[in-house]
């Protein structure tokens, strides 16, 4: 079907164009004033970057990758997530030498070969910032704080955030011990996802969507019960910063996010509105991974949303943002033989700053005028012979109907909005 786009992949049309942008000044603004700098990184990777930073018993790793050769049998992979790449380029770059703390965001397109549905996409896009070097829950607080703070900004409302933490190398272990033991003799009631989670992650159980695997979690042994006294500690200095900025949040100890690399912190926010799909994002610590990748032990946090998700929520809620105002100025022709005076003029008001269009399908002045009233412009300026003889042309105001004749040379004048002052 050559006119059809791939599943799972979708268009973004001019008539949506509006939200994307407005979308995406806000977060570079709101980004910006918290002292990340975008990062670009490409949109494919070698596949082990992934399959070592995500993890293998992800579904991501397992299931969901687009992954390829290129003609020198080297594996590679459309990226499925922007984390592993940013830190593959801090590592690269050597940016902990520029500063002991990355702070770093993107905005890109994501791939993962997902069974599409509402919100769910194979190509989509997110926004995500990752800082890099600091243990502190501070910092935690920050990425939460950014996070929320561009979703304020975008005006969205019906949002929750939802926090947990996974513990870490040193107290994980025995909560996995544990949940084996509890779900042991559960294991056939679970789902045959579940069933093999069981063996290769049983984190991963917690958050089963399934009916039945959920009416088994509900009593599993919390992981409040097993944290280290680093961790337990790290997660009451997070609460106790969020409690200070009066950021309202839920403990949830089943959230467990999909992907392995996390530690410690682990947090969601959650529209109202999304029905099945309904994380806008999600994030958490991950301090073991620059050393997974290679590096040397550093401590990082971070966090991405779904800008699909978002864009949505926006349409929902009927969010008011400014839509691009349309073309001001129509410039017409008279006769065949105005046009490269008329180029001139168009390229003049358009170096200007000011929106300006013109006939490409040869139409006759009349059927311009319709054109030009169709594009609902301010202004059009009627180039014709006789008025070019005494470097003029016709300027006619739409809104009035008013026809004068003006100097080509003080047309902007009429064509831009008076100055206040
Ligand atoms: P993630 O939870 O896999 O985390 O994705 C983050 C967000 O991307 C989701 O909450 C959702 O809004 C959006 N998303 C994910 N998959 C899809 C999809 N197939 N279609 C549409 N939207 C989707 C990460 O990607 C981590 N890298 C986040 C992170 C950054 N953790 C630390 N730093």
């Amino acid at each position: 079907m050559l006119s059809r786009a791939p599943k799972g992949t979708s268009d973004i049309l001019p008539s949506q164009i509006d939200y994307w942008y407005y979308a995406e000044n806000i977060i570079k603004e709101v980004l910006q004033s918290y002292g990340y700098r975008e990062i670009r990184t490409p949109a494919f990777e070698h596949t082990e970057l992934f399959v070592r930073g995500i993890g293998e018993t992800s579904d991501i790793v397992n299931k969901e990758m687009f992954t390829f050769q290129d003609r020198k049998g080297r594996s590679l992979t459309l990226r499925p997530e922007g984390t592993a790449p940013v830190v593959r380029a801090y590592l690269e770059h050597n940016l902990s030498r520029e500063n002991p703390l990355s702070k770093l965001f993107y905005l890109g397109n994501m791939f993962r070969c997902e069974k599409p549905q509402a919100g769910r996409y194979r190509q989509f896009n997110q926004f995500g910032l990752e800082a890099i070097g600091s243990p502190s829950a501070l910092v935690d607080t920050e990425i939460i704080l950014a996070s929320w703070a561009i979703y304020q900004k975008l005006g969205l409302t019906n949002l929750s955030l939802m926090i947990n933490s996974v513990g870490c190398r040193e107290c994980r272990p025995e909560y996995l011990e544990a949940l084996k033991d509890y779900f042991h003799d559960k294991k056939k009631l679970l789902c045959p996802d579940c069933r093999e989670r069981y063996d290769k992650n049983p984190l991963r159980i917690l958050d089963c969507k399934n009916k039945q695997c959920q009416i088994e979690i509900k009593n599993s042994p919390s992981i409040f019960d097993y944290l280290c006294k680093d961790c337990d500690r790290h997660f009451q200095q997070l609460r106790k910063y969020l409690d200070s900025l009066q950021i309202a949040y839920q403990v949830n100890p089943l959230l467990v996010r999909g992907l392995d690399y996390y530690t410690k912190t682990a947090f969601e926010i959650i529209s109202g509105e999304l029905g099945a799909q309904n994380a806008v994002g999600g994030g958490g610590r991950y301090d073991y991974l620059v050393e997974e990748l290679g590096g040397k032990h550093t401590p990082a946090v971070g966090f991405a949303a779904g800008m699909e998700r978002m864009i949505s929520t926006m349409e929902k809620q009927e969010i008011k943002i400014p839509f691009w105002e349309g073309i001001k100025v129509f410039v017409a022709t008279v006769a065949q033989e105005d046009i490269s005076a008329a180029l001139k003029i168009i390229n003049h008001i358009r170096e200007n700053g000011v929106s300006a269009e013109m006939d490409f399908l040869d139409k006759s002045l009349k059927a311009q005028m319709r054109l030009a009233n169709k594009l609902d412009v301010s202004h059009t300026v009627i180039v014709g012979q006789e008025e070019l003889k005494e470097q003029k042309v016709i300027l006619k105001n739409m809104a009035d109907g008013q026809q004068e004749k003006v100097a080509i040379s003080q047309i902007l004048r009429y064509l831009q909005p008076k100055k206040k002052g």
